[in-house]
This record gives C-alpha cells, structure tokens and sequence, in this order.
C-alpha cells in the first residue's frame, strides 16, 4: 500500500520522505495557502523534490471552474512544469469530461471531492488515474466509510479499471487500516496522522519499564 503526505509545507514533505519513504504528495487549495507561498511557485518546489522519480504529486486546478475546457486549459499547463504531476479534478461533470480529454492528451488526472462509490465508478470510467474518496468528511458526516472503499475497489476489480484506489482526508491510523483492509491502494494523511499512526502510548509504557529492569540487571 501506498503512504502519500496530503501537504503543500516542503519542509514537512522532506522530512516524510527521509523518515517514511513516502510514495507520493496531494495537494489542495487549503494546504497550498497554508504553504504561505503563490500557487505556482509551491507546486514547482513540491515538484522539484520529485523530479527523476516516478512518485506523483496532485496539484488542483482552480475550483472555480465550471467547464471542462478551463480545466483542460489549465491542466496542461501544471502537467507541463512537472512529469510527476496528476492533476486534481473535482467530481462533478465537467470533471468527468475533463478526465477523458486529458487522458487523450496522455495526461493523468485525479479525481477529487468523491463521496460515492457511484461518483468512483463515473471517475473510473472515463479513465481517471486516482480516485479519491474523502472518508474524514463522510465520517464527520456521520457517514460509514469502510463500505463506500469495499464498494470502489470491488467496482475497480470487477471491471479491470486500471485507476488506484486514493483514500483521502484520513484521520487517524484506524482509518488508515480500515482502507487498508478494504483493499485500496493509497492513502493519504497529514503529517502529525501518520505520526501518530506509527505510535501507540504502550509503546512508550514498555519501553520506560523495561529501561527500568534493564538498569536493576547486571549486564555480565
Ligand atoms: C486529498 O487529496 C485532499 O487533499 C485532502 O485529503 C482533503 O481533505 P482535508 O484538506 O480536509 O484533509
């Protein structure tokens, strides 16, 4: 399974890299003016710690547009400052259109804001590199989760689509083993969930008490 870091801060994409090996980074306009840098300027950075690798990294077009002609604009102008880049579409039909229209033009497209295992199978269809369903919305929604992922990557199989499975907006380290059970291909978090996926308080109680045996216990 694949980790990708849902981030725009380079500093924090660094450190998962060196630390995680991490596969790949999603951006989106919320981390993008977090970055407190332009648009342009942050993608390119986050694009250059990828360059010679085949690692991805989504970068959104404008939300604001409504045809699928802006986005095929504005798409192959961010797929032509970096080979690595997946461009983020939204779910709605003029995103679905531009996934086909990109893809004939052999660029890659990730389709964002899913929140249906119907959406998924639009996404799939018209040839979408990833799809993302955002199973912390859903789940602060009061939604379930686990089903809508089985259901996608049941679709996917059945039909032999070729797109991954991106769950996104996770939360916690449950979530990350709730996709994992259910079979998707990546996840992707922010840096302090994946942090804290990786611990567990007993972790920390085991070691001080076995720090403690070890001091009262000659060595030789
Ligand atoms: C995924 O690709 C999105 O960038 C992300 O998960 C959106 O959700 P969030 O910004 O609320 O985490």
């Amino acid at each position: 399974m694949k980790f990708f870091l849902d981030s725009a801060h380079v500093h924090e994409i660094e450190r998962a890299l060196t630390m995680w090996d991490i596969d790949g980074v999603t951006t989106n306009p919320r981390h993008v003016q977090a970055s407190g840098k332009p648009f342009l300027a942050v993608i390119q950075e986050i694009g250059a710690l990828f360059a010679g690798t085949d690692k991805t990294v989504s970068v959104e077009v404008n939300p604001h547009h409504t045809k699928a002609e802006a986005m095929v604009a504005e798409a192959l102008t961010l797929a032509a400052l970096s080979p690595n880049f997946v461009i983020k579409l939204p779910a709605t039909e003029a995103g679905f259109k531009a996934i086909a229209l990109l893809k004939a033009q052999g660029i890659r497209s990730n389709l964002t804001l899913v929140f249906s295992a119907a959406q998924a199978l639009q996404a799939m269809r018209m040839g979408a590199f990833y799809v993302s369903p955002f199973v912390g919305w859903k789940e602060s929604n009061g939604e379930e989760i686990v089903s809508m992922i089985e259901e996608i990557v049941a679709i996917r199989d059945n039909y032999d689509f070729s797109t991954e499975v991106l769950v996104a907006a996770v939360r916690n380290g449950r979530q990350i083993v709730e996709a994992a059970v259910a079979g998707a291909d990546i996840v992707t978090a922010g840096f302090a969930v994946f942090q804290e996926s990786f611990d567990h308080p007993y972790t920390g109680v085991g070691l001080a008490r076995f720090q403690s045996f070890w001091d009262q216990t000659p060595y030789d």
